[in-house]
């Protein structure tokens, strides 16, 4: 599966929903997911992030990020159309240990 990290956050800039064949991205507040069980890694989303956020699981140290991926893709709605970016997204995009922002 893919797995989106750390730099989507407070960025969100929705450019991956539009091409993912299976629509499997999930939308939180300042973050999105995708489904790991219905992710075919197709790899088509990864290029189309401008934050760079999205890689493939068979990265290392991703862990703690599928972790999370599968946990709210089953709580958060489905999105398949891209939206605006968040208003701060220039400026959050490469700020560092994004994830303790996650919830603010
Ligand atoms: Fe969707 Fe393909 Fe990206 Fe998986 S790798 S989330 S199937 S676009
Ligand atoms: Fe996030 Fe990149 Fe998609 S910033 S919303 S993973 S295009």
């Amino acid at each position: 599966t893919y797995v989106v990290t750390d730099n989507c956050i407070r960025c969100k800039y929705t450019d991956c929903v539009e091409v993912c064949p299976v629509d499997c991205f999930y939308e939180g507040e300042n973050f999105l997911v995708i489904h790991p069980d219905e992710c075919i890694d197709c790899g088509v989303c990864e290029p189309e992030c401008p934050a760079e956020a999205i890689k493939p699981d068979t990265e290392p140290g991703l862990d703690k990020w599928l972790k999370l991926n599968a946990e709210f893709a089953q709580v958060w709605p489905n999105i398949t159309v891209k939206r605006d970016p968040l208003p701060n997204a220039k400026e959050m995009d490469g700020v560092e240990n994004k994830y303790d922002q996650f919830f603010s």
